[in-house]
């Protein structure tokens, strides 16, 4: 999914493209090697979500983006690349946006350096942009960095709780998505109700996000990852289907004797086809509704009609692309 392309507002593009200039030219430092390492996944691609929520939230699409609206996009950006280099030393990942990862190119200690560098990067530039923003961008990262702790601490857990499981993918991956759409809203000086709703849907769209992801590792057919379907089980991550499939009062049993300890292929594959059987996905999936509603309600706030349609668009082609019960949208 071209995610700029299906929000489908006109001025998007050129911004996007201004963006990538700046994102370089905030973390080259002049030296050929360190430089090949501060811009490595930055050059392998990646599809500037984040960056995209904030443009849009801080223009609409409707007109250039100012320098500074831009630079809110390169913070969130660049604390998001960090989370990567650390996420791949985590989770011992080899590739990442289709290239090597930092950690198996350069190393684990150089990826973790490198990270705090681009974190370091992302809070000067924050700071420029004033201490609201300054201080939204530490509490982002404290909420970060609280997920990854809570899926360390529940790896292999089978009684993951489903507290546990949104305190972990709220902090991974809704943290930074709400955080980009305020800091545009923010910039952009659009009054308070807005700053809320933007920030609202946000959040709602990177639980859809996550909690589709987390679908897609157990219904994905051969080649559509890049990794076997099932791995989150395998790796000890209980999602929300294998958490409600855990506490199925047929099965549950049966399906928790499965889980606990890492899993050979046959073994995720048993798994996966045991989670599968049951609602563990129809319900994971009208969870993500409900994000989807919450998201809605909240965009009602937004006064420029083209805005809200963009981004509510955006959000439905998520839940669309999903092997599932048709969402009823
Ligand atoms: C990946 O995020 C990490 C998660 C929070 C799941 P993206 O899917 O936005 O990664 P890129 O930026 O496109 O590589
Ligand atoms: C990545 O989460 C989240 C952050 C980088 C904060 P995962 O480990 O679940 O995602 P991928 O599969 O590596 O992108
Ligand atoms: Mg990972
Ligand atoms: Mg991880």
């Amino acid at each position: 999914m071209n995610i700029h392309g299906e929000l489908r507002l006109p001025q998007l593009a050129d911004d996007l493209e201004r963006f990538e200039a700046v994102l370089l030219s905030s973390v080259e430092i002049g030296d050929d090697y360190l430089d090949s390492i501060t811009t490595h996944l930055i050059n392998a691609g990646g599809k500037r979500i984040r960056p995209v929520l904030s443009t849009a939230a801080a223009t609409g699409g409707q007109r250039p983006a100012t320098n500074d609206e831009l630079l809110g996009g390169v913070a969130l950006e660049l604390m998001h690349l960090a989370s990567l280099y650390h996420d791949d030393v985590m989770d011992e990942a080899d590739i990442r946006r289709n290239v090597s990862s930092v950690n198996a190119r350069f190393g684990n200690m150089v990826a973790i350096v490198a990270g705090d560098y681009l974190m370091a990067r992302s809070a000067a530039i924050a700071a420029d942009l004033g201490v609201e923003i300054a201080s939204l961008l530490a509490h982002t990262l404290a909420w970060l960095t609280r997920g990854q702790v809570s899926e360390v601490r529940t790896a292999f857990q089978t009684s993951r709780s489903e507290a546990d499981y949104y305190e972990a993918i709220e902090g991974k991956t809704a943290s930074l998505m709400a955080s980009s759409a305020r800091v545009g809203a923010v910039v952009a000086k659009r009054p308070a109700n807005e700053v809320d709703a933007l920030t609202t849907y946000g959040r709602c769209f990177g639980m859809i996000f996550q909690l589709r992801d987390d679908i897609l590792d157990m219904t994905a057919v051969d080649g559509q990852l890049g990794k076997p379907a099932g791995q989150d089980l395998a790796e000890g991550i209980y999602t929300l289907p294998a958490i409600r499939a855990m506490a199925d009062p047929v099965v549950g049993d049966q399906v928790r004797a499965l889980l606990g300890r890492p899993l050979n292929d046959e073994e995720r594959e048993a798994a996966r086809q045991a989670v599968v059987a049951t609602d563990g996905l129809a319900y994971t999936m009208s969870a993500a509704q409900a994000f989807y509603a919450e998201a809605n309600e909240a965009l009602a706030q937004l006064s420029d009609s083209d805005l809200r349609d963009s981004l509510s668009r955006l959000m439905t082609a998520l839940l669309e692309g999903l092997p599932l019960v048709e969402p009823r949208l």
